[in-house]
């Protein structure tokens, strides 16, 4: 694995700041100092002063402060459902390391996608993220926000080796435990490490002239769709384990342990307790390339949709490994 460094597309100092997934010259964090030679760096005072330049910037404006321009009110347009930026997940608008960083997704497209079952260009991977954690309605392909998301992510991918192989580009990995993942214990691990910025209910809160949120929503009609990734019980705790809770964690030094972060991702996930907008579920035509914790059957195997969403996960990869196949998660 390469030595790099990522500081710099915002500011080197290992702090953090809540708000700043709202204003645009605001500060999340690499999480690295200057010091730190693991990550990449990008400069952005190398973004060129041209028209390509102004695309990459406004891209980077956009991953930032998405519901500002694209969002439900939108100064350029009323794209998305709900007031969520990109960078709420994608966090440093998509390079901070182990938060689905998006560095490589440039060189990555077009790309063979199992939930369609067919090779998506990246701009149809962006309105994917539009219309599900979103609920949204997609980019015109040639508009000039779609086109600043693809300029963006252009610049973004040039520091990045092109084997896509990097500290970071991919979220932690989570050991699965010999038990389920329990919404119950989560539910008391979310009341302690959670509620305090995203709030009892999960519905966050809105920054001072609502514009955004400085905590976003976990459910409710606000929330991220059932369709989504974020939906998915490992998906969400290999994400939560380097990114939350947001102010005692850093990219290499996670707080929560993987069966607190799995709880933790089943409670929030837990469609019985837990409402979000537009149930419809998005199905994959090919089961094999269904993750194993999307949990709608049919699936290539005789596990129930309960085991598939909450676990225990073992048997499942062992009898997809005793078969020959690659379990997807
Ligand atoms: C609620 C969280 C969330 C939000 C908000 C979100 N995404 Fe995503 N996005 C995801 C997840 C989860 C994935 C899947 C990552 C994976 O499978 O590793 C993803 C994947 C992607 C990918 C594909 C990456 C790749 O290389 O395969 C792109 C591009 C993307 N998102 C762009 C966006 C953009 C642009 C926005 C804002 C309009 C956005 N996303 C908002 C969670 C989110
Ligand atoms: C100190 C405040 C704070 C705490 C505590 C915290 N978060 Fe967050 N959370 C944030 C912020 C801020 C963001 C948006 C990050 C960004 O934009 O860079 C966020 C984003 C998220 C997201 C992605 C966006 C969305 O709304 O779907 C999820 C999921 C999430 N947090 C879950 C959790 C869970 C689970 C816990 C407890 C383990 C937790 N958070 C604890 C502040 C916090």
């Amino acid at each position: 694995m390469k030595k790099i460094i990522l500081i710099g597309l915002f500011s080197a100092l290992p702090i953090v700041v809540f708000n700043s997934c709202h204003t645009s010259n605001s500060q999340t964090l690499a999480a690295k100092t200057a010091d730190d030679d693991s990550y990449i760096t990008i400069d952005t005072s190398k973004i060129s002063n041209d028209e390509f330049g102004e695309s990459v910037r406004y891209g980077k404006e956009l991953m930032l402060k998405t519901a500002y321009y694209i969002g439900p009110n939108g100064i350029k347009g009323k794209y998305l459902g709900n007031k969520m930026n990109c960078t709420n997940c994608h966090q440093d608008a998509g390079t901070k390391p182990y938060a689905f960083n998006l560095m490589s997704s440039h060189d990555n497209y077009p790309q063979y996608r199992g939930r369609e079952n067919k090779v998506l260009t990246l701009a149809e991977r962006v309105n994917n993220c539009i219309m599900r954690p979103h609920s949204g309605k997609p980019l015109p392909l040639d508009g000039k926000e779609m086109v600043a998301f693809l300029s963006y992510f252009k610049w973004i991918s040039k520091f990045v080796p092109k084997d896509g192989d990097f500290k970071g580009a991919k979220n932690l990995e989570i050991e699965f435990p010999d038990v389920a993942a329990s919404p119950e214990r989560g539910k008391a691990l979310f009341v302690e490490n959670c509620a305090r910025c995203h709030g009892n209910n999960g519905e966050g809160q809105y920054n001072a002239d609502k514009s955004g949120y400085t905590y976003p929503p976990l459910w409710g009609e606000y929330g991220y769709q059932p369709g989504s990734s974020m939906h998915r019980v490992i998906k969400q705790a290999q994400w939560l384990k380097s990114n939350m809770p947001y102010d005692k964690v850093t990219p290499e030094k996670p707080y929560l342990t993987d069966i607190e972060a799995l709880d933790i991702a089943a409670y929030v996930n837990d469609d019985a307790i837990h409402s979000r907008p537009n149930p419809k579920t998005f199905d994959y035509p090919n089961k094999m390339g269904k993750p194993i914790d999307y949990a709608h059957s049919p699936f290539n195997d005789n596990f129930s949709e309960e085991q598939h969403k909450y676990g225990p996960y073992k048997p499942i990869v062992a009898y997809w490994k005793k078969n020959g196949w690659k379990a997807v998660y």
